[in-house]
């Protein structure tokens, strides 16, 4: 004769009202950030190859879908913008007609109640791809932080509510904090890309966002992916150096960082659901072997359980129907 149970964890998954009781993990809409790719060409609208539903579009377009996400309760959103001129020094990336400067102006005097977000690196705005000025065939730290904290200031003047630096250059966020501070915008929060690894789950962007390195890799200035530890310490460095919003990239295979450094530093932490992962999913359910919004919604709340408090998301505009 079998013996019963003496505990029996499965009274409480009798119905969807128990397990709502006893769940663990919440996420809503207020915790999603949508990313925008706005281009500076014109009257364009593109889906991206191996991004479908993701767009490079001009400006009017990117306020169009910006507005439709705000309607479904999307309040935030990530800015990349597409130059039509690159050259080796980054120059309309702190241009005050740049891109994203026309775009930010344009979109706050329509657009209430709503967070811009700014990425600031060099990549989609050097001829060659890298995140910085190019010495020695390598990207070189110390010019390149100058041309950071020159965008960063430039996004904060034309209206940015948040500075993302993703570039992952030894020293930025000190430098971008006080250059912030010297001119007026000691209140602008600073969301670094603290414990950004260099993975091949970028490919999609790098389409999208037309920043593929020309020669070479990223691998001398974002982290190994073999480490876990060095992850902890960059974010540590960003938190003293000024950062408010930590932030941990790629999300999906990364989810031992996002609960290692939540539960070591406990600051505000963002996971970065990156191209890769949104395209494999897409790929899988173009094909009819998946149950995209099932899938997207179990990915989300992995993210969440492992400790990210905010998820930088592809999917945001589209699974806003199917959260609260
Ligand atoms: C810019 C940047 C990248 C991503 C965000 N900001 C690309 C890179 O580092 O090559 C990747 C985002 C994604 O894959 O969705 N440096």
């Amino acid at each position: 004769m079998i013996e019963k149970p003496f505990y029996r964890p499965r009274r409480l998954r009798k119905n969807h009202i128990l397990r709502d009781l006893v769940k663990e993990t919440y996420l809503s809409k207020n915790d999603l950030i949508y990313p925008i790719f706005i281009a500076e060409k014109e009257n364009i609208k593109e889906e991206i190859n191996s991004m479908p539903e993701i767009y490079r579009q001009s400006i009017d377009y990117a306020m169009e879908e910006i507005n439709n996400a705000k309607e479904k309760g999307i309040k935030s959103f990530l800015l990349f913008g597409i130059p039509n001129n690159k050259d080796d020094i980054a120059s309309s990336a702190y241009d005050d007609e740049g891109v994203i400067q026309k775009s930010l102006r344009k979109i706050k005097k329509n657009i209430k109640d709503i967070v811009l977000i700014t990425d600031v690196c060099n990549c989609e705005y050097t001829s060659h791809g890298h995140c910085g000025i190019i010495k020695n065939n390598d990207v070189d730290n110390d010019s390149t932080l100058d041309l950071l904290v020159k965008t960063s200031l430039s996004h904060a003047r034309a209206g940015a509510d948040i500075i993302a630096p993703s570039d992952m250059m030894d020293g930025r966020i000190f430098n971008i904090r006080k250059a912030l501070n010297e001119n007026g915008f000691e209140n602008i929060p600073i969301m670094s890309y603290s414990a950004k690894f260099s993975s091949f789950f970028y490919g999609p962007f790098r389409e999208a966002a037309q920043s593929n390195p020309s020669f070479g890799d990223r691998k001398t200035y974002q982290i190994d992916y073999r480490n876990s530890n060095e992850a902890v310490f960059e974010s540590k460095l960003d938190i003293e150096e000024g950062a408010d919003i930590i932030m941990v990239k790629p999300a999906l295979s990364y989810c031992d960082i996002i609960y290692k450094i939540k539960q070591e530093l406990k600051r505000p932490l963002a996971a970065y659901n990156v191209s890769g992962e949104y395209s494999m999913v897409k790929a899988a359910s173009s094909k009819g072997w998946v149950d995209e919004n099932k899938l997207v919604l179990e990915i989300l709340y992995s993210i969440k359980r492992a400790g990210a408090d905010m998820i930088i998301t592809y999917h945001a505009y589209k699974i806003a129907d199917y959260i609260e």
